[in-house]
């Protein structure tokens, strides 16, 4: 079973991708509501839940985990893949890159929490894939509740897409990530603010890397169980969080809450973070 985790309900537009491109496969996904915003706390802490997370998935019976979350791929890849022992783990950061990359003339934007901006995880693998683009970090937090209330389409959504892209236009770039859960919900506002600008989303690259590595291990997609069967799970849900789900995802869902059986791993210490991303 593919399992697909989150700091909260924003990782649901990976699962909307899942729909459009891998239609059919069994899915399992958790949205740490209770603990959500991620991308405003420490690496430390966000590795920890991360690895709680995956323990939680794995009893489940998830056989691949998708990190679904920016700020988690961006700062505990490595700790999840450690713990889920040998089945894939995807993480939206590498595909998302890998396409800037392929699109880009030269000068990439990366729009996401503090947290992933300041990983500075964008800027070190796009080194490593095309060491010649430059990468430029701008942190959006207010983008979040936007979504979240539905504000999307109004202005003030617009008045501060144009804030905080306004500093990514002053360095000319050329294709901008949306390099956090919600903000494939603002495209058509980010793409007003940023006329021009090439828009890469990393929920569909992400999702289009799985459909690939399918493909090339067709042993692997076969053991995959595949009748539409998705639950949902959360660590805490009040009314709006149902109705946020099935409107983000255009089909009724039902979020069942769960009490994480929480052990510490004080092993899992953090990674000295890379460099700053300078906004
Ligand atoms: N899911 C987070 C991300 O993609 C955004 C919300 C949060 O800060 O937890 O980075």
């Amino acid at each position: 079973m593919i399992a697909l985790f989150d700091s909260g309900l924003g990782g649901l537009t990976v699962v909307r991708e899942m729909f459009r491109q891998l239609p059919g496969y069994d899915t399992i996904y958790f949205g740490d509501t209770a603990r959500l915003p991620y991308g405003s706390k420490s690496p430390e802490v966000i590795r920890r839940f991360a690895v709680q997370n995956t323990d939680f998935l794995l009893s489940k019976g998830a056989t691949a985990i998708v990190i679904a979350c920016n700020t988690v791929s961006a700062l505990a890849t490595d700790v999840v893949r450690e713990r889920a022992k040998g089945i894939p783990v995807f993480e939206v950061v590498t595909p998302a890159v890998t396409k800037a990359a392929s699109v880009t003339e030269g000068r990439v934007g990366i729009i996401g929490t503090r947290g992933t901006v300041a990983s500075g995880v964008y800027t070190a693998k796009m080194a490593e894939v095309a060491p010649k683009v430059k990468v430029f970090g701008q942190a959006a937090p207010l983008f979040v509740p936007l979504v979240e209330e539905g504000w999307a389409r109004k202005p003030e959504a617009a008045t501060i897409a144009k804030e905080y892209l306004r500093p990514l236009r002053l360095r000319r770039i050329d294709t901008l990530i949306l390099g956090c859960t919600h903000y494939p919900f603002l495209k058509s506002c980010i793409a007003k603010a940023a006329p021009g600008v090439r828009l890469v989303d990393p929920a569909h690259e992400t999702v289009a890397a799985l459909g690939e590595y399918l493909e090339t291990h067709p042993k692997f997609r076969d053991g995959l169980s595949k009748k539409s069967k998705h639950s949902f799970f959360v660590s805490d849900a009040n009314p709006h969080s149902d109705k946020i789900a099935s409107r983000w995802l255009g089909r009724d869902i039902i979020l069942n809450k769960v009490i994480l059986n929480v052990h510490d791993d004080h092993h899992f210490r953090s990674r000295p973070v890379a460099a700053r991303v300078r906004a």
